[in-house]
């Protein structure tokens, strides 16, 4: 079974920070860079040590914070040029508009400077800085040349800025910087060029302003298993019903209620690669969804009428633009591995992955035991894993969809 890689572990990121206000988010930066798993150095400008210390660098890195070119102690021990190639990335985060200008033009009077210079390896730059600094032509130019030479820019964003002025120049948000970083370092993993679409978590079906018809699926095991695909390199859109799960890192999520705007979504998603149905999708809505709060009238019984939902796995194994590898979900209660036979059968998907839900089980648990159904000739394989974390479900299960890939 192929492995997939689930974190940033052994990869080691040599972070400059620069000087600016937004140099105090590099802190936070340092620990969600290291709760990946990975290995932060940093280089501290002058400008940087204005704003944020060195001993709180080092605090949370856990290693030992580089400021000096001239340092004989830290030339001893590492010198400048081994630390400009003893990583896997360079991160410039903030970028001030000076540092931009002297890497543009090849200064090296200092260390960051110096490291810009004799690195071999990516870099990627973080700006921060006044939006009309961030206008400036000077400095649109000099990024100009740096993206010519190969830097990735990680944009600035738009806001409030802490000068008082607004517009862009806000540092990146930290959890998109650590994305893009993850994205970075997986561009070689299994599924590197493939698109996949994964629906997780419950649908709302409105009954009035207040009420809605719905179930208690979490969104757990769909955003691992949008998760484990982005990890391995895909490109993931994850159509999530109403969960309280975060989106996961790597992932673009679409926020949707109804089953009817979840089909929507995912046929706006198309093409895709892979397709993966793990929405516990509400097979039927009300009729009529009332404008106003329905009232109390004294009769019974009170009768909703309901119609049929679209199934949007059948539609995504059926459409013209039906994906490589559609799998889908049978949440069932009793007759499990029969009733799984006729929904692959029927909705038309590949493979089918079976959890037994009775009693309320699975449903918002961390963990879950499934049989995974493939289609193979005309026979149909069955495969109970023992019970697992979801997470674990997720990894196993794209795993697998890396090896048919392969
Ligand atoms: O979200 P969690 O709390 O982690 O729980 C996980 C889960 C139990 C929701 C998940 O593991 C699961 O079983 N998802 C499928 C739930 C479901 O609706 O099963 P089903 O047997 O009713 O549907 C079969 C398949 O058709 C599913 O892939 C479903 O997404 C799809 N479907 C169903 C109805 C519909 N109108 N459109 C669909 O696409």
């Amino acid at each position: 079974m192929a492995t997939v890689s689930s974190d940033l572990s052994g990869r080691r990121i040599l972070l400059i920070i620069s000087g600016g206000i937004a140099a105090y988010k590099a802190l936070d930066l340092i620990r969600r860079l290291r709760d990946t798993g990975a290995d932060v150095r940093c280089i501290l400008t002058s400008g940087g040590a204005q704003f944020i210390t060195p001993l709180s660098v080092a605090a949370l890195s856990e290693n030992k914070v580089h400021t000096d070119i001239f340092s004989l102690t830290d030339e001893s021990e590492m010198g400048h040029i081994r630390l400009a190639r003893d990583c896997d990335l360079v991160l410039i985060a903030p970028a001030s508009a000076n540092i931009i200008g002297r890497a543009a033009h090849g200064l090296a009077d200092d260390l960051a400077g110096t490291v810009l210079l004799a690195t071999d390896k990516p870099i990627m730059i973080a700006p921060a800085m006044n939006p009309v600094m961030w206008e400036n032509k000077a400095v649109q130019e000099n990024l100009g040349i740096l993206k010519k030479r190969g830097y990735t820019l990680l944009s600035p964003g738009a806001g409030d800025m802490a000068c008082g002025e607004t517009g862009t120049g806000r540092l990146a948000e930290v959890p998109d910087i650590v994305k893009a970083v993850s994205a970075f370092f997986l561009q070689g993993g299994p599924l590197k060029g493939l698109k996949a679409l994964v629906t997780s978590g419950p649908t709302y079906e409105p009954l009035d302003p207040v009420r809605f018809i719905g179930n208690r699926s979490s969104g757990k095991q769909g955003h691992a298993i949008a998760e484990a695909l982005a990890l391995a390199g895909a490109h993931v859109t994850l159509v999530a019903g109403p969960v309280k799960e975060p989106v996961p890192r790597l992932v673009h999520a679409v926020h949707v209620q109804t089953a009817q705007e979840m089909l929507d979504a995912c046929l706006k998603a198309l093409p895709v690669d892979i397709a993966v149905c793990a929405a516990a999708v509400a097979d039927y809505r009300p009729e009529e969804t009332s404008d106003t709060k329905i009232k109390k009238t004294g009769k019974e019984p009170m009768t909703v009428k309901l119609v049929q939902n679209p199934d949007i796995l059948a539609t995504l194994s059926q459409s013209n633009r039906r994906p490589k590898l559609v799998i889908g979900f049978a949440a069932e209660t009793n007759d499990g591995l029969e009733n799984a036979k006729k929904k692959l059968a029927n909705k038309g998907c590949d493979w089918l992955v079976l959890n037994d839900v009775s009693g309320g089980k699975v449903f918002g648990q961390d963990s879950n035991i499934v049989t995974l159904l493939q289609k193979n000739g005309a026979g149909v394989s069955a495969d109970t894993w023992p019970e697992k974390d979801k997470k674990e479900v997720a990894r196993d299960l794209v795993a697998q969809i890396a090896a048919s890939f392969k």
